[in-house]
């Protein structure tokens, strides 16, 4: 594990008119192959020049992360993105006009200019366009491609805030770009169109109709499964990924209470995390959460960092609707869920 030894700077910027010099700071440590944490739409990145092979191993380092799993390369738009890729099929042009800006993330042939660190050495590139304006703005100054993954060390929830990053990464980051919450909170929908028919990598925004609207049908999301309490499933049924370090167990709307009541009954402090409204049930904390899948997005990832520092022995929540609308939300939460 890489030592901490950045001296990391927090620059509060105004998330709709970020200030012009804070963003030049940024962008010239990202020239310089240095590390900038920065809001997008969706959640935090920890960003470095995509061009840059060094920078985007000290996001590895940073990261913990293993180097095999490869980065989202953001771009200004579609023209950039095509500066990074060696093939733009109709799907990534329909799909870049209708949601470009914003959070999509297309995967496709990778071009000669990306170094295999950012691809974990594989002959594919994701791509995405946010629409973040501080992203957006960082973009235009350092007019580089920057890979960014999200700004949490490896295998732990991905920040919405300036503050979860800090916890994570100070000290392993030149800068840290405060804009306050991410408005969307859950990582981009990533679509890999280099297979027939698209397939979607991982659930999130937008959603498979939306995809299947321009392009046809799309494969996939990937479903995983969610742990309900002990004993735990097979190994290999689970990935752990996007997790609180309090246990996260999941269950069916009309179980979950129950489950909590029993686990509180064990002597174990229990938060409940309801879809809407719902009756207390006793010695339980009960969070209740948007009925809407957008809102519950844009919520999951800062309820569960607070309940994190609360130090909870488990968290329940409701699994939503097993429904498009919910799709990446599920996912998050089945992999929050899943064995350790
Ligand atoms: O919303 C987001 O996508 C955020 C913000 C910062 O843009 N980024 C993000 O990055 O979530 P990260 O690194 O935490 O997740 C990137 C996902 C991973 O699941 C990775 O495996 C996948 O994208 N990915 C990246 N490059 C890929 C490729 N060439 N082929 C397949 N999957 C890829
Ligand atoms: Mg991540």
């Amino acid at each position: 594990m890489a030592r901490p030894i950045e001296r990391t700077v927090i620059l509060l910027v105004d998330a709709a008119r970020p200030e012009a010099e804070a963003i030049e700071a940024a962008a010239r440590l990202v020239r310089a192959g240095r590390l900038v944490a920065f809001p997008t739409e969706t959640v935090y990145g920890l960003g470095a020049s995509a061009l840059d092979a060094a920078g985007v191993a000290a996001v590895f380092r940073a990261k913990g992360r293993p180097p095999r799993n490869p980065l989202i390369v953001h771009v200004g738009d579609a023209a950039a993105a095509r500066r990074v890729t060696a093939a733009w099929p109709e799907s990534a042009g329909r799909l870049a006009e209708r949601f470009w800006p914003g959070p999509l993330t297309l995967v496709l042939p990778r071009g000669s200019a990306v170094p295999d660190a950012v691809t974990g050495g594989g002959d594919t590139v994701a791509v995405r366009a946010p629409s973040h304006p501080v992203a957006r703005a960082l973009l235009a100054a350092a007019q580089l491609p920057i890979a960014a993954p999200s700004a949490n060390r490896s295998q732990r929830l991905s920040p919405t805030r300036a503050e979860h990053v800090a916890r994570d990464l100070f000290g392993r980051v030149a800068l840290i770009l405060d804009a306050g919450p991410s408005p969307g909170g859950m990582e981009s929908t990533v679509v890999d169109l280099t297979t027939v028919p698209p397939r979607i990598l991982r659930p999130g925004p937008i959603l498979a109709r939306d995809l299947g609207e321009e392009i046809g049908a799309v494969e996939g999301p990937p479903v995983f499964a969610a742990r309900r309490g002990p004993p735990l499933k097979g190994p290999g049924m689970l990935r752990r990924h996007y997790a609180p370090r309090t246990r996260l167990d999941c269950a069916p709307t009309g179980e979950a209470a129950t489950h909590a009541a029993e686990q509180a009954a064990r002597g174990l402090r229990v938060a409940l995390l309801t879809i809407g409204a719902s009756p207390a049930v006793d010695e339980v904390r009960r969070v209740q959460m948007p009925a809407d899948a957008v809102s519950y997005a844009a919520r999951l990832y800062d309820v569960l960092h607070a309940l994190d520092e609360e130090g909870l022995d488990r968290i329940v929540a409701e699994l939503p609707p097993d429904e498009d609308a919910w799709a990446a939300v599920r996912d998050r939460l089945a992999r929050a869920s899943s064995a350790r």
